[in-house]
């Protein structure tokens, strides 16, 4: 462990970069202990770019994990949000959103993704970071998702990709580190597909965030230096994995689409 002052300057250095404005005026520690994944802030601010989102809208942030981005997204943006994850506790997530001051604006909700209670058309939007890949990959899962959306609603995710040309395969030098279930990571054109194909959407957009991969491996080798002892194994395997890649086969896919109609 490096010392406290060492550590902060560490942390900044990782954690704030101009391709997130919004994200760098966060607290570094608290980005860094709420995380579960590749940073939650980076990806909800890149998707964020690309919805429309204006206050008082209705959204549901689908697998927020510890709600960082249910936070994020009701604080600069003015929305209502509905946090809902299974496998973090609702209790643990309302400390942290009434610590933010929130408690008006976020409501954190126990749900399974396939059995949503909501009404019919209530969202304005849906968003899901780092989450939707494990259960959006499905073909009838996207017709089932849209019902909460209004007509003209949102729907945007951010998940860890493979890039197009390198869908379906498994990246040479990862040949012993591919895990079965990282073939839910899928590309822009896949994602595009997947959800057109259904007709229950019009596209507005799919592509690889821009320099994901590097945002990404910034992370893990931070995670693997600073984390705590659960995380530092895997990270570190991570960070190997996407030095090694740089960015031929690995990054994030932003994708959104609209209802018909609205
Ligand atoms: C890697 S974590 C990411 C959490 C958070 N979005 C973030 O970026 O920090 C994936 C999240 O997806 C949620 N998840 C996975 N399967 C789910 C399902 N079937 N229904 C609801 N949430 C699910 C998990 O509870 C977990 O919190």
């Amino acid at each position: 462990m490096t010392s406290p002052s060492n550590r902060h300057a560490l942390l900044a250095d990782k954690l704030v970069h101009p391709q997130f404005p919004r994200a760098g005026s966060y607290d570094l520690e608290w980005q860094f202990q709420n995380a579960m994944g590749p940073n939650p802030l980076w990806l909800a601010e890149s998707l964020s770019e690309l919805l429309e989102l204006t206050p008082g809208m209705r959204v549901l942030d689908l697998g927020c994990g510890r709600a960082v981005t249910s936070i994020f997204l009701s604080r600069e943006f003015g929305v209502q949000v509905v946090a809902a994850d299974l496998w973090v506790q609702p209790h643990e997530n309302w400390t942290r959103v009434a610590e933010a001051g929130l408690d008006a604006q976020v409501m954190p909700l126990h749900a399974e993704a396939h059995d949503l209670k909501f009404a019919h058309g209530y969202f304005d939007a849906i968003v899901s970071l780092d989450a939707y890949h494990y259960f959006g990959t499905d073909d009838l899962y996207l017709g089932y998702l849209v019902q909460f959306l209004r007509p003209g609603g949102q729907l945007g995710i951010c998940v860890p990709a493979r890039t197009d040309a390198a869908e379906g395969t498994v990246p040479l030098h990862m040949d012993d580190a591919w895990d079965w279930d990282y073939h839910s990571f899928h590309g822009p054109r896949w994602w595009r597909r997947h959800w057109e194909k259904t007709g229950k959407v019009r596209m507005e957009h799919a592509d690889l965030l821009p320099d994901g991969w590097r945002h990404w491996l910034r992370w893990e080798q931070l995670t693997a230096l600073e984390g705590s002892a659960e995380w530092r194994k895997e990270s570190a395997a991570w960070a190997e994995k996407l030095e090694e890649d740089a960015g031929q086969s690995l990054g994030f896919a932003r994708v959104v689409a609209r209802t018909p109609g609205g």
